[in-house]
C-alpha cells in the first residue's frame, strides 16, 4: 500500500506555504510514490479530524499564490497532555506514515512533542517575523521586506511634500528583522526594535537635529514588539489577548507619533502595515526558498529522518533537530542593526 503523508499549515499565513505544499506534493507523488492528505488549519484539523484531499490537482496553479490552500489556526496541541494524547490518536486513526507541520514556534513546539511522542514529524520553518532559531531565513521575510520597503518609499512622498514625520509600524512581536531589513532598505532615519527599548528623548534628539539641518521630515520604522524604556510591557490598543492568549500587537505606532509631535512640534503621523505584510503573492525568492524547503522536507520523510525542521545554513538546506529549532527566539544580529543606525538622524 502507498505510503500516507500529512500535511498541515500553523500560525499566521505567510507568502510562500502554498509553494512548499506544492513542491512537497509533486515531489513525494513523482519520486517516492505517496499518497496526500491535508490537516485543515493547522493541528486544529488533527485534532477535529477535519481533513482535504490533496493531489497533483489540488496543487497546480499555487506556486504564485499568498495565503494557504490548507487553511491554517493558532490552535496549540501542546497546551495540555489530552490535547497531544488526541492528536497522536487521531495521527493513527488517519493512518499516516509520517506528517509535514509548515509553522513557526508554536506549531514547531508542538510538533518537537509528538515526535517525542513516537510521531513521523517533519518541521519546515515559517515565520513572517524571520525569529525561528536553526535557520538563517524562514519563507515570506524576504516577500515581508519588500512590501515593507515599498511602503517606506511611497510614504517618502508624503513625509516630504508635507514636512511630517511619518511613523511606520511593521511586523515584529520579539525580534525586529523586517524593521531592519526594511529600514536599511528603506532609508528610515530611525529604526526601533524590540531587542532595544525605546529612548523617546534620543529619538526626538535625532528628528529634531534633522529639522536643523533642514530635512523637514523624518522616517521612523518601529516594530509592533517594541516598548517604551520606561515601560515594561508592549504598547497594544487594547491589551486584548486573542483565544490562544497572544496579546494583540499594534498601537506602538500612534502612541510614538504623539510623543514626537507633542515634544517636538513637527507634525507626526503613523502608518499600520499589519497584515499587509503578510499576504499577496511570495517574491521569486521566496518562490525558491519554499520550493526547497519542501523538497527538502519530502526527502527527509523519505529518508526517515524524522523530529528535523529543514533549515538554510549559509546557502544549504540541512536537516536541524526540531528541539533546537523552537529552543529560544532568534533576535537581531546587532552587527546588521548597527548599519541601520550608521543613517540614523
Ligand atoms: O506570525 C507572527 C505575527 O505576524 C506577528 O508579527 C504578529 O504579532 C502576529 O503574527 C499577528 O497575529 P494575528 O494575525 O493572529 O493577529
Amino acid at each position: 500500500m502507498k505510503e500516507l503523508i500529512g500535511i498541515l499549515t500553523g500560525g499566521g499565513d505567510c507568502p510562500g506555504l502554498n509553494a512548499v505544499i506544492r513542491a512537497i506534493v509533486r515531489k513525494g507523488v513523482d519520486a517516492y510514490g505517496y499518497s496526500f492528505v491535508g490537516i485543515k488549519d493547522g493541528w486544529k484539523g488533527l485534532l477535529e479530524l477535519d481533513t482535504v484531499k490533496l493531489d497533483k490537482d489540488s496543487i497546480r496553479g499555487t506556486l504564485h499564490l499568498g495565503g494557504t490552500i490548507l487553511g491554517s489556526s493558532r490552535t496549540n496541541p501542546g497546551k495540555s497532555p489530552e490535547t497531544l494524547e488526541l492528536a497522536v490518536k487521531h495521527y493513527r486513526e488517519l493512518g499516516l506514515d509520517a506528517l509535514i507541520a509548515i509553522g513557526g514556534d508554536d506549531t514547531l513546539g508542538a510538533a518537537a512533542r509528538l515526535y517525542e511522542m513516537g510521531l513521523n514529524i517533519v518541521g519546515v520553518p515559517k515565520t513572517i517575523d524571520n525569529d525561528l532559531s536553526g535557520t538563517d531565513l524562514s519563507f515570506g521575510f524576504i516577500t515581508a521586506v519588500e512590501t515593507a520597503t515599498e511602503a517606506i518609499d511611497r510614504l517618502h512622498s508624503t513625509a516630504e511634500s508635507h514636512h511630517r514625520a511619518i511613523v511606520v509600524e511593521v511586523m515584529g512581536r520579539h525580534a525586529g528583522w523586517i524593521a531592519t531589513y526594511a529600514g536599511i532598505a528603506g532609508g528610515g532615519d530611525v529604526v526601533l526594535i524590540p531587542e532595544e527599548p525605546i529612548d523617546l528623548e534620543y529619538v526626538c534628539k535625532l528628528i529634531n537635529q534633522r529639522k536643523a539641518l533642514g530635512r523637514q521630515y523624518s522616517i521612523i520604522v518601529v516594530a509592533e514588539g517594541c516598548r517604551f524604556k520606561d515601560e515594561s510591557e508592549v504598547a497594544t490598543l487594547s491589551g486584548e489577548k486573542d483565544e490562544f492568549g497572544h496579546v494583540r500587537l499594534g498601537g506602538i505606532g500612534n502612541r510614538l507619533a504623539e510623543e514626537i509631535e507633542k515634544r517636538t512640534g513637527i507634525e507626526t503621523r503613523a502608518t499600520i502595515l499589519g497584515h499587509i505584510q503578510r499576504g499577496g503573492t511570495p517574491s521569486a525568492f521566496d518562490r525558491v526558498l519554499s520550493t526547497r524547503y519542501g523538497i527538502a522536507a519530502i526527502d527527509f520523510v523519505h529518508e526517515k529522518r524524522f523530529g528535523k525542521m529543514t533549515a538554510l545554513r549559509g546557502d544549504k538546506i540541512v536537516p536541524v533537530d526540531l528541539s533546537e529549532a523552537t529552543a529560544e527566539t532568534r533576535t537581531v544580529d546587532m552587527e546588521l542593526y548597527n548599519i541601520a543606525k550608521v543613517f540614523f538622524g
